[in-house]
């Protein structure tokens, strides 16, 4: 098991954000979260990642108990944000993906053999010493994605990346992830938008006003999705992607 989550709670001025939350994520696993506005999403993530303090329960990663350890949940996690398109740090798109390990301190060879690599992955080899800011929106949201995964993590979890995309931008940041997830990366999406990429999920989680209420296989699940208040059009499984195939 990758990412194994348990018993998660989190309160926030004596309100309960998440209550009890557990599930799993295998190596490999293309998953998707979903839920409501507010069902606690973004604070799991973030927890998840070691930006915020779960108020009790436990992270694990590869079966190692890292519950206590945010430094090494943030080496081995990656979190592209909702607004990623305002992560961008660098000068020109090389810099911005070369960024993040060069503050890991790798050295040189190293740094620029995982740049080439990343941005060949993420098919913006075109638009390496061109600005962040001249980049469509598909494409930032590309360069973000490239950024966290310069880093080589175990992990990589996208909350809503499909948020104000156009057709094609989504059509190719979904590209680029099921090509991701081709490769064996691990990934975790936090979306309700899940007509556009459900067929290529491999597992689902729905979160419930802080609860999980349902973790299975997504073409088992479609019946959960619809009581859920998830918009799903009336398709057969294999057919709610927004990729022509
Ligand atoms: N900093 C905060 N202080 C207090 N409550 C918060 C804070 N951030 C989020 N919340 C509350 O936590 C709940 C879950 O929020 P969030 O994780 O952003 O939901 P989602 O991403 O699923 O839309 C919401 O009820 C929200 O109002
Ligand atoms: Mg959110």
């Amino acid at each position: 098991m990758l990412l194994e989550v348990k018993d998660l709670c989190l309160n926030i001025d004596k309100k309960q954000i998440l209550s009890s939350v557990s599930f799993c994520v295998e190596k490999g696993d293309f998953a998707v979260l979903c839920g409501r506005n507010g069902a606690g999403k973004s604070q799991l993530l973030k927890i998840i990642k070691g930006l915020r303090k779960q108020s009790s329960g436990s992270i694990f990663i590869s079966g190692q108990d890292l519950s206590r350890d945010r430094g090494e949940r943030m080496k081995r996690i990656a979190l592209v944000f909702q607004n990623a398109d305002l992560q961008a740090v660098g000068e020109t798109v090389e810099k911005d993906v070369a960024f993040g390990p060069e503050n890991l301190g790798w050295d040189r060879k190293r740094i620029k053999e995982r740049t080439d690599q990343v941005i060949s992955l993420l098919g913006l080899e075109e638009k390496r010493h061109q600005r962040p800011a001249t980049l469509s929106g598909g494409e930032k949201r590309k360069l973000a994605i490239a950024g966290t995964l310069a880093m080589d993590p175990d992990i990589i979890l996208l909350d809503e990346p499909f948020v104000a995309l156009d057709y094609p931008s989504v059509r190719t940041v979904l590209s680029s992830l099921v090509s991701l997830h081709r490769k064996g990366h691990t990934i975790l999406i936090v979306s309700h938008e899940i007509e556009k990429f459900l067929a290529h999920t491999t597992r689902l989680l729905i979160l419930k006003e802080g609860k999980i209420t349902c973790q299975g296989r997504p073409e088992d699940c479609l019946d959960e999705l619809r009581e859920a208040e998830v918009y799903l059009p009336d398709l057969p499984f294999k057919e709610l992607t927004w990729l022509t195939t």
